[in-house]
């Protein structure tokens, strides 16, 4: 499955409020249209979101080329500005545009197309190669055939391919190491039944969806060898932001000595956050929770709280799987020492 395609100028989103009724394509051919692809989650998952950006930056660069020559590159940082608001807790989707906002810096005016083009494709196929490197690695910690439980979508879906903790799992599954995997149904968004079950479903990997609350008792019950997630912005401290309910799963392991892994690239990785509290968390409409396709579930003026991401501690994570190397027990010093790498 993939997400993410560009074509000569047209940026073409699979549209996953959709799936898995209908694979629809959600064309993008401005800078505004992707701010709004990211802002209303028809491209969502961390990396993903960074690709869809970068790509909308070109949109935005095409867009300068009626402009002034002087007046194209404030046009563009303007933009990158403007998508960067779409959502706050996805580091990639600032780094990508950091990224290309750098390269900016050393261009003139007359390249900048055809150079953020370049730069964009290769984020879109680096991605590719980090997710197929975090599954061959992430997949070595299996020392036998183990249960896994994984929750949102961190799959192909998320990303340019392959997936981050989906592609452990697709390794995992691959080298027959893997004899069980079970997937969170996700509130309020429902990655889990939605996205993760069906694109697994693709590759031959039937996943058992649960109900979100179900972890516990499933914890309890059958052995589960290993959580494994994605992140949307890891603190050089080790504490991972993840779509909500990782930390109350990384605190079941911990209690069901359930091992736990968090599978992102560098790039997901914000120097500038010391800790968890330095990490932005969205919080979206209360109608995702009251409402369900269209429909009330509550009382109409009943208050809701929609925080959707949280922050797991450091200290519950035992394995944090990145392109550069795997980290076990993840803390400042180790994960400084992967960066210099
Ligand atoms: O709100 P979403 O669907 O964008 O949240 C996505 C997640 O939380 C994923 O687990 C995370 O981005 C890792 S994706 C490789």
């Amino acid at each position: 499955m993939r997400p993410i395609k560009w074509d000569r100028g047209r940026l073409s989103l699979l549209d996953q409020r959709a799936l898995p009724e209908a694979f629809d394509y959600f064309v993008c051919e401005s800078s505004s249209r992707v701010y709004e692809a990211i802002k209303k989650m028809v491209v969502r998952g961390a990396p993903a979101i960074g690709v869809a950006a970068a790509y909308g930056l070109v949109l935005a660069s095409k867009e300068a080329d009626s402009k002034p020559l002087a007046d194209r590159k404030q046009y563009i940082i303007k933009r990158a500005e403007f998508l960067k608001s779409a959502r706050p807790t996805a580091i990639n989707l600032s780094w990508s545009l950091n990224l290309l906002l750098d390269l900016i810096r050393t261009l003139d005016a007359e390249s900048l197309t055809t150079e953020l083009e370049k730069a964009a494709l290769r984020l879109d196929s680096q991605d590719y190669a980090s997710n197929v490197r975090m599954g061959e690695m992430g997949s070595t910690l299996f020392e036998e055939r183990v249960q896994v439980l994984t929750h949102c979508n961190a799959g192909s879906l998320a990303t340019t391919g392959y997936g981050t903790a989906l592609g452990v799992i697709r390794s995992g599954c691959k080298k027959a190491l893997i004899s069980k995997v079970y997937a969170t149904e996700t509130r309020p968004w429902f990655q889990g039944s939605r996205l993760t079950v069906t694109e697994l479903r693709e590759d031959d990997i039937e996943a058992t969806l649960i109900t979100d609350s179900a972890a516990g008792f499933l914890m309890a019950r059958s052995k589960i060898d290993w959580v494994i997630v994605g992140a949307d912005r890891v603190a050089i401290n080790g504490d991972v932001a993840n779509k909500i309910g990782t930390y109350a799963l990384a605190i079941l392991a911990k209690y069901h000595n359930t091992k736990f892994m968090v599978v992102a690239p560098t790039s997901t990785l914000d120097i500038s956050a010391k800790n968890g509290r330095d990490i932005p968390i969205e919080y979206r409409e209360a109608e995702e929770i009251t409402k369900l396709n269209g429909e009330w579930l509550a009382r109409p003026q009943a208050s809701a709280l929609n925080p959707v991401f949280d922050v797991t501690p450091a200290s519950l994570v035992d394995a944090l799987v990145t392109e550069k190397g795997v980290i076990l027990e993840p803390t400042e010093e180790k994960i400084c020492s992967l960066l210099a790498k």
